[in-house]
């Protein structure tokens, strides 16, 4: 029933995450947008430019003032709670994933950090990371934006790598991903509105506005448009083992992330310049190499004669049902010749997927945390483990996220061994 309960809880503010995410990146892709293709070329007075735009069946005017109308409208329209809500939905959804069920999710298998220290540091860093950000934007360093940029580059890599060593690989993804978004919301909150305000302020008492505020608040708001996309990538990320499961987890983040930043750019610069059009294929190419410096080693399958372990698969499973797997299994593969050459007979292989996965992977777990199949993955019988070899592999072999916070305690050996009988063919019978 808790199980459930969580699910329901993790669906809801998911969902909500979500929808107010859109609606704050959306809405800023546009007026990003709007700002690049406005007609400067002969405003009206007072005009900085105007657009044409169709959408949804009519055509809009849209025009932008230099500094504002000769009488502020009755109904300004701000924007600002769809970032709140995605901070603290997003906050929500870490602590429900995250933080309630730390050995499984947040700390990294095998670390016998205590839960209350990894989320004091995973919270921690949250607000070290906005102030450490807040110090160098208002520092000299803020008057060279591309320095600063690369300054706050090294350091978000810096902390993707600090985490990758405490935390399991998917956290240490969302917790990069929360220190920007937080920085993001912190920006909005601490220097775009106050610049906004001050201005609507200020026309209003028909005073001059301070020039100081709105500077610091382009400056900002430029950052947070070259950061969406690098957060966007984050927030999937953990669909993808192949990437936050691996040994470089951190080197994988940040080569996407320029990536992403590269591509941001070329939307950014395209109405005035075919200056960067380079970077849009350039990153689609990067994507291709990461694909490949991705891809997982896989034992060749050998043509060697099958090996004494699999000539005997009877005695090989008595000994995995009389002795503790990890123990067992520990001698076909201590010789790792024979473990590649040899073909490991199912029935090991499935004892290891049984002791090992499914007190999760089944249509009934024995787990209280999961109250049917995680991800609707079910390794109960042998056609499934076999139809499944391919992912099994990619979660378990390859990249090793699964066991999900290596609950089961799975070994090495292990892992080996269904390698090795996923590169003879994977064979059931
Ligand atoms: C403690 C529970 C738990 C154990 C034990 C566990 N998993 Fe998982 N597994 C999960 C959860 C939860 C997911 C859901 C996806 C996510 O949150 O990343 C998942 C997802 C997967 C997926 C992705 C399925 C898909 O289609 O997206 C694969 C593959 C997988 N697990 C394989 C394994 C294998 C193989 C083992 C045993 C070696 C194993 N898991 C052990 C909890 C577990």
């Amino acid at each position: 029933m808790e199980a459930h309960l969580t699910e329901w809880l993790n669906l809801g503010i998911r969902w909500i995450h979500m929808i107010t995410g859109i609606a704050w990146i959306g809405a800023s892709f546009y007026f990003v947008w709007l700002e690049n293709n406005l007609n400067r070329s002969n405003p009206r007075d007072g005009l900085a430019g105007d657009l044409w735009a169709i959408h949804g069946g009519g055509i809009y005017h849209l025009e932008k003032y230099k500094l504002a109308p000769p009488k502020m409208p009755d109904n300004l329209h701000w924007f600002k709670w769809e970032a709140y809500f995605t901070w603290l939905s997003g906050i929500a959804l870490m602590l429900v994933v995250y933080y309630l069920n730390p050995s499984l999710y947040l700390i990294a298998p095998g670390s016998d950090m205590a839960p209350a220290v990894a989320i004091a540091i995973g919270l921690g860093s949250l607000v070290a990371g906005y102030a450490a950000y807040h110090f160098l934007c208002d520092s000299p360093l803020g008057k060279q934006p591309a320095l600063l940029g690369a300054v706050l580059f090294v350091l978000l890599i810096a902390a993707a790598w600090g985490f990758s060593l405490i935390f399991s690989g998917r956290a240490a993804y969302i917790h990069v991903g929360a220190i920007i978004g937080t920085i993001m919301v912190g920006n909005v909150f601490f220097a775009i509105m106050p610049a906004q305000r001050a201005l609507v302020k200020a026309i209003e008492e028909n005073s001059e506005p301070d020039p100081v505020l709105p500077a610091k608040g382009l400056l900002r708001s430029r950052h947070n448009n070259y950061f969406t996309l690098p957060v966007l990538f984050i927030m999937i990320s953990n669909h993808f083992p192949s990437t936050y499961g691996s040994q470089y987890n951190w080197l994988i983040l940040a080569s996407i992330a320029i990536l992403a930043v590269l591509v941001r750019h070329y939307f950014n610069t395209r109405h005035d310049s075919n200056r960067f059009a380079w970077t849009l294929p350039a990153a689609a190419l990067g994507m291709i190499c990461l694909a490949y410096v991705t891809a997982p080693l896989r034992p060749a399958p050998s043509a060697a004669p099958v090996a004494a372990v699999s000539s005997e698969p009877a005695a090989t499973v008595a000994k995995v049902e009389e002795v503790a797997p990890a123990t067992a299994l520990a001698e076909p593969s201590a010789d790792p010749a024979i473990t590649q050459a040899s073909e490991p007979p199912f029935a090991t292989v499935n004892s290891v997927i049984q002791e090992r996965c499914t007190v999760c992977h089944s249509a009934s777990p024995s787990s209280p945390m999961f109250s049917s199949a995680p991800a609707g993955f079910m390794l109960d019988t042998p056609q499934q483990i076999q139809q499944q070899a391919a992912k099994i592999h990619a979660q378990s072999v390859a990249s090793q996220v699964m066991p999900l916070g290596n609950i089961t305690q799975m070994t090495q050996e292990e892992r080996d061994l269904i390698g090795a009988w996923i590169a003879q063919g994977a064979q059931i019978n």
